[in-house]
């Protein structure tokens, strides 16, 4: 039997109402609201469907300090990085060459934003990235087929390869974002570099596949969550990237899974998260894995975050991608049909975060 409860509720309503308040989840915040609205609720279950975060596992770290010292040095750097490319997907770095203050600064500057006076947030309001290059919104995928929204807001830019006009960034964060890109460009380079060595293959490879030639930055705010076993920071998904720069506050609260585990990516100080995306997976065939992961909500917050995308799904390409002859062999044919990053950007987007990979989709 149909409850009149169920029939009165209309997910595309609700989330449009919201949605049209153009404020986020930080104004339902600041309104003090005490309960979770229902389009944030998870179905039921869905917390609980795999094993307990665990506690005595960690993610690789990996020192890049000695990478430009000597060949030897390079080497080992790479051998960890390919471990760590291979069995998780995700590792962290220290001594990346990014100085702490550049860090400190686009965290400032991210936060700054997020609680500039919601009249200044609402003009940078916006889905669309064909109309204004810096985009603010809460649940970029809240018109898809997502099982529910995310307590999560967020403003999107592409920094490369053609920047905005710095006027048609706000003051509160761009100096902070043009200065924090052009350290994450030097350092995707070494990278796709690394990374390439690790396969084997020459250093430029993958530069010369235009994977750093594209730069999303997505500035995440996670305000407190008065109903944190109700609703989700960020729902589990793998990412639409080659590879992804991840800069988290000293909050935590990512999860990765791995070998059916939700295990915690503590904040390090100083430290960045790099992990495969999707396109990384596809191309080395699942020799490098783009791995699942999710945010839950905290009552602790405002948490933020900086994912630095390198993925060029805004940019009119008719580049298809597909496993690289190099690692495809008789013995191991292609996993994957080839396709170009707008034909799959529009696919992960009409899916939306949660579920299973996009990828699966594609898979031979
Ligand atoms: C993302 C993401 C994790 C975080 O933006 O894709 O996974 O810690 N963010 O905010
Ligand atoms: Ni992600």
């Amino acid at each position: 039997m149909v409850t009149k409860k169920s029939v009165e509720f209309d997910p595309y309503i609700e989330r449009k109402a919201f949605d049209e308040t153009k404020e986020g989840v930080k104004g339902l915040v600041d309104a003090k609201i005490t309960e979770v609205p229902r389009i944030f609720h998870v179905p039921q279950g869905s917390l609980t469907d795999k094993k307990p975060s665990v506690s005595d596992l960690e993610i690789p770290i990996i020192d890049f300090a000695s990478v430009h010292v000597d060949k030897a040095s390079r080497e080992a750097v790479v051998e960890k990085v390919k471990h760590a490319a291979e069995k998780w997907g995700f590792f962290q770095v220290i001594n990346h060459g990014i100085p702490l203050n550049v860090l400190k600064e686009i965290e400032d500057g991210s936060r700054r934003f997020h609680e500039e006076d919601s009249e200044v947030k609402k003009r940078y309001f916006s889905r669309d990235f064909n109309k204004n290059k810096f985009v603010y919104n809460s649940n970029f995928d809240l018109y898809s087929a997502s099982p529910s929204v995310n307590w999560r807001d967020a403003f999107s830019c592409y920094m490369a390869p053609d920047p905005p006009p710095p006027e048609d960034l706000p003051v509160a964060c761009r100096d902070a974002m043009i200065e924090y890109t052009k350290h994450v460009m030097s350092l995707g380079d070494l990278l796709f570099e690394l990374l390439s060595e690790a396969l084997g293959l020459k250093s430029e490879t993958m530069k010369n596949m235009d994977c750093l030639k594209s730069l999303l930055m997505i500035c995440n705010y996670y305000p407190p969550c008065p109903q944190p076993d109700l609703t989700m920071g960020i729902s589990q998904h793998s990412d639409n990237s080659f590879l992804t720069i991840l800069l988290q506050d000293n909050i935590g609260g990512l999860q990765i899974l791995h070998q059916d585990s939700w295990v915690d990516v503590s904040p390090i100080p100083g430290a960045l998260v790099i992990n495969m995306g999707d396109f990384l997976q596809l191309i080395t065939n699942d020799k490098f894995v783009s791995a699942n992961h999710r945010v839950p909500a905290n009552r602790e917050g405002p948490r933020v975050s900086i994912a630095s995308f390198f993925s060029s799904s805004a940019l009119p390409s008719s580049t298809v991608y597909g496993p690289m002859k190099e690692l495809v062999s008789e013995e191991n044919p292609p996993k994957y049909r080839d396709i170009t990053i707008k034909e799959y950007t529009e696919g992960y987007f009409v899916k939306g975060l949660g579920g299973t990979s996009y990828l699966s989709n594609i898979r031979i």
